[in-house]
Parts: structure tokens; sequence; C-alpha cells
């Protein structure tokens, strides 16, 4: 059994069972919980209008349960897509770097995104320390590719430092990388998608990367290495190179038209 219900509480409205995907809800006098197939998404505790069921495993989280008003949407859709046009990638940062409590901000976005399953089992790792130890395994394993790519060739030339560039071909002026987790690729793209736009809001900066990622598709097993706490069947589907931005940008650009179909 997952939910604690309190029989006092609950005024047997049926909305928990509604809103339950899983059957796992009937209403009587008061709500009970009937099988043992709750995947804990949580919909019947937030719906509750008299606060009258709460997750097991969440008991003494208190803090994370915030009430608010359905009706209100903290921001306006114009905001929103304002904030999304002025979204640009970063590649040139100042020598400060992003201290753990700042960190910590941006991961609440990735605690509150959906996961395939509810797995919830996104996890990041923050590359600082061990960035140069950390690239130099990407090197090794994406060096295969050395022919068909110019970045990673540019990339090994850096690396023995005969590269006539003076910025790193792949980090640019990155000194520090977010890597994220998953099983499922789709949730560890939404993560970190909402860690990035929070990013924004505090006037920070980032970008994706193409050829790191390209270590995890290469040789997953030699790459988690390097990862000995991650669980091996977590494949690592997004890095985002981050800092504080030393360009600012002035104007959105013109995008190729998105194309839509509709059927
Ligand atoms: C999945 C993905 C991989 C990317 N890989 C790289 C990369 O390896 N190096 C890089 O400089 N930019 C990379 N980018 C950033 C894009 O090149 C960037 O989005 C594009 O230049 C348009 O600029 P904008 O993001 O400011 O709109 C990547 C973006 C995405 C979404």
């Amino acid at each position: 059994m997952k939910l604690i219900i309190d029989e006092e509480l609950c005024t047997a409205c049926k909305q928990c069972m509604q809103v339950c995907i899983r059957d796992n809800i009937v209403v009587e006098d008061f709500a009970i919980e009937t099988g043992s197939n709750c995947f804990e998404c949580g919909h019947c505790m937030a719906i509750c209008k008299s606060g009258a069921i709460t997750l097991k495993s969440y008991e003494g989280k208190e803090d994370r349960i915030v009430d608010y008003n359905p009706r209100e949407l903290p921001l306006e859709y114009d905001d929103l897509l304002q904030f999304l046009k002025q979204r640009r990638s970063m590649r040139w940062f100042k020598n400060k770097k992003i201290d753990k409590e700042t960190f910590e901000k941006l991961f609440e976005g990735a605690y509150y995104s959906p996961s395939a399953q509810n797995e919830q089992d996104v996890e990041f790792v923050v590359l600082d320390e061990k960035l140069d130890e950390f690239m130099e395994l990407v090197y090794d394993i994406i060096k295969v590719q050395e022919d068909e790519f110019f970045r990673i060739k540019e990339f090994g030339e850096y690396l023995r430092d005969n590269s006539t560039k003076d910025f790193h071909p792949l980090l640019w002026e990155g000194k520090q990388l977010i890597l994220t987790f998953s099983t499922d690729k789709t949730s560890a793209v939404i993560a970190n998608t909402r860690l990035e736009l929070l990013a924004y809001s505090l006037g920070l900066g980032g970008f994706y990367s193409l050829f790191i990622l390209k270590a995890d598709e290469i040789d997953h097993d030699r790459l988690m290495e390097f990862f000995q706490d991650i669980d091996k069947d977590k494949h690592m589907y997004s890095t985002f190179i981050i800092g504080y931005p030393k360009k600012r940008f002035r104007r959105t650009i013109p995008h190729k038209d998105i194309k839509v179909n509709y059927y």
C-alpha cells in the first residue's frame, strides 16, 4: 500500500478515484486504496480538496507540498513565449564558476519533471574539477569518428597542444558541464530542458554538446566506468555546458518554419 488516507478528512468526493489511472482507489464512505498498482504519481494527493491523502514514501517531505490556486497561472502565455524567444545558446563565459547552491536551484526544475512510468530515475552529474579528465576520456572514445567530424579532429589537436585555436573546440569557454542520465531518453531530455530554462531565468547560459553525447552512443560501457555510482542501465542522454554568459544577444533571429502535420 502506497497511500495514507485520513478517513476523517475525506469527504468522499471521488475526485481521487477519477484521476487515478491505475484504478487503485474506490470511494465508499471514504477513499480506500484497493490494490498494489499505485505508481506514486500523486494525482490523488494533489487533487484532494481536504488534504486527506499522503503518499507514504513522501512522508516527512511536507516542505515539498505547496498549495496553490488551480485557477491561477503564475505567468502569462506572452511572457513565457517572450522568454523562449530570448533563449540563445551561449558559448562564451565569464571566469566565475556556478556554485552548488545555484546548481541546486536549477535541479528544482528537474525535480518537478514528468518521467516515463513515473520512474523518476533521471540523474545528473555536474563536472567541474574532473572536467579535463572526463574530456580526455570522451576524446578517447569519440576519436574513431575523427575523419567524419572536423570538430573531433580539432579536439584531438587541442588536447595534443598543436591546435591553432585558442578555445576548446567542444567546450568553447565552458568550465562546467551538466550531464543527464536516465533509462529513458525523453525523460532525461525533458528534465534537462527544464533546468536549462531555469538557468536562463537566473542569468546563466549554456549550450548542448552533440559531440560529448557521442561518447555514450559509441562506447557506453567504457563511458560508464567513469561514473561508478550510476546504474549502467542509464544512458547519458544530454550534455549541457553552462556558465555565466559573457555576451548578450539583442534580438531574435528568424528560424525555419516549423513543420506541423495535422492528420
Ligand atoms: C542536441 C543539440 C546538440 C548541440 N550540439 C552542439 C555542439 O556540439 N556544439 C555547439 O557549439 N552547439 C551545439 N548545439 C547548439 C546549436 O548549434 C544551436 O542551438 C544553434 O547554433 C542555434 O543557436 P540557438 O540555440 O542560439 O538558437 C546543440 C544543440 C542541440 C539541441
